[in-house]
């Protein structure tokens, strides 16, 4: 095995019996606190009020910050952040999904550090890494898909320059994390195929790229996965049970938490890279969708140049059963099983299919090179040009069944 840190500092709570204990985990920490939440969803269901109700027993003041978008805008945090300092808040409690978390982070950031604008922190920018600190941030996640009520990541989108790009410190990790799955079954179901598939990915980009040293992780990351590819057909078709809802939320929780890599070879994260490219350049692009437009694609390149076919074989054997007699033919038979499993649960799609144009391919490529790569080819067990990346893109244009639900 190779070497590895884990640090994993939240305190998780799940379940709905876990309320108060997580209401006073935050009393603990602020008195003055900043709640900030998305569009609306979780004052249309109710669930704002009963998080009102509880912060108000504990006397905690509140300031309510609404108006986070999916792909969360970096104007927006900033007016977020001016907010927050007026108001003299103490710490910031994320309501919302991994947008909402996203944002929370980067306002506790520029709160804590009196700044006044977060896109010149985030990687290709002039101020990367120079943060020195964050206000204590909580989290509260109504999706089943990022992980960032434990990650350190915040992805910032700036639609003004079609950029997308993350911020990251162990400071952003949050000290709580309520994770209700009662909260959840009011997720539509776009929504929830989104979420699946970005769980999905969490596991399987290193499960690719890191080699055989760590059969552990490879296990906990088939778990992961075999949980995804079970539990969203039922959770579509039953969106009010709360068990489905939980299981998707955990897996979630525990996609990415470095645990689902400890011991292999650390890798970048390939699809990321090109989809945060691709939901810069479309902001309306969903993280989760992108991610599934790129898998078939990104997994039959891989087949092409000859890597990661072992691992390809492995995921077939493991996940669909498939019989490992010959590695490229298990690879290219996993690949298949799993384009079906896409198609039958509303997530094959080609890139032209989510509004973006085959014109725009060499640009967004560019971007992922410039931004992700620092200005090199990524790193793919060998190199992946710009012009691989427009090739991988344009191999899905043979994908899909037409406009996402
Ligand atoms: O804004 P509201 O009104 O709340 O509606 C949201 C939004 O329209 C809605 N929604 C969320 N919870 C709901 C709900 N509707 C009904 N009931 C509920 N319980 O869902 C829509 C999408 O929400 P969003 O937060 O954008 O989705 P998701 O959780 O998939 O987050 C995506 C963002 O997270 C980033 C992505 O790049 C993207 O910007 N990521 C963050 C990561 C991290 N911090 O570690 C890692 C990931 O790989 C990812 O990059
Ligand atoms: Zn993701």
């Amino acid at each position: 095995m190779n070497s590895f840190e884990v640090h994993i500092p939240t305190h998780i709570f799940f379940g709905k019996e876990k309320k108060a204990a997580f209401f006073d985990a935050v009393s603990l920490r602020s008195k003055q606190l900043l709640l900030v939440i998305g569009g609306g969803s979780v004052s249309k269901t109710g669930y704002l009020d009963e998080v009102l109700a509880e912060l108000a027993d504990r006397d905690i003041k509140v300031t309510l910050f609404e108006g986070i978008e999916p792909n969360p805008v970096a104007l927006t945090i900033d007016k977020a952040a001016q907010l927050g300092l007026e108001k003299g808040v103490d710490a910031v409690l994320a309501f919302g999904g991994g947008s909402v978390m996203d944002a929370s982070k980067a306002i506790a950031g520029l709160i804590h550090d009196r700044e006044n604008e977060i896109w010149p922190f985030v990687l290709g920018e002039p101020r990367y890494k120079t943060m020195r600190g964050a206000l204590p941030v909580a989290a509260i996640p109504t999706t089943a898909a990022t992980a960032s009520e434990v990650t350190p990541h915040a992805v910032i989108s700036n639609p003004s320059v079609k950029g997308k790009s993350p911020v990251s410190y162990p400071f952003f990790k949050p000290f709580a994390s309520w994770l209700n799955p009662a909260f959840h079954t009011s997720i539509p179901a776009e929504t929830t195929r989104d979420g699946a598939s970005d769980i999905f990915s969490h596991v399987i980009e290193n499960y690719l790229l890191g080699g055989n040293d760590s059969p552990l992780a490879d296990r906990y990351s088939e778990g992961v996965m075999e949980t995804v590819i079970e539990t969203l057909p039922l959770a579509i078709a039953e969106p009010g049970n709360e068990a489905y809802r939980g299981r998707l939320l955990w897996a979630s929780t525990m996609a990415l938490n470095t645990m689902q890599v400890a011991g292999r070879v650390p890798s970048v994260f390939i699809l990321h890279n090109l989809e945060h490219a691709l939901s810069g350049y479309n902001h309306q692009l969903a993280h989760g969708r992108g991610l599934a437009i790129l898998y078939p694609a990104y997994f039959k390149w891989l087949m092409e140049r000859d890597r990661a076919v072992d691992r390809l074989a492995l995921l077939g054997e493991r996940l669909f059963g498939l019989d490992r007699k010959n590695d490229d033919e298990t690879a290219a038979e996993f690949i298949a099983m799993f384009e079906q499993w896409l198609q039958e649960n509303g997530l094959c799609h080609s890139l032209t299919d989510v509004d973006i144009p085959e014109e725009a391919f060499d640009e967004i490529a560019a971007y992922a090179i410039r931004v992700y790569g620092v200005g090199k080819p990524l790193n793919a067990c060998g190199e992946m040009t710009a012009s691989d990346i427009t090739e991988i893109f344009r191999m899905t244009l043979s994908q899909g069944q037409g406009e996402p639900d």
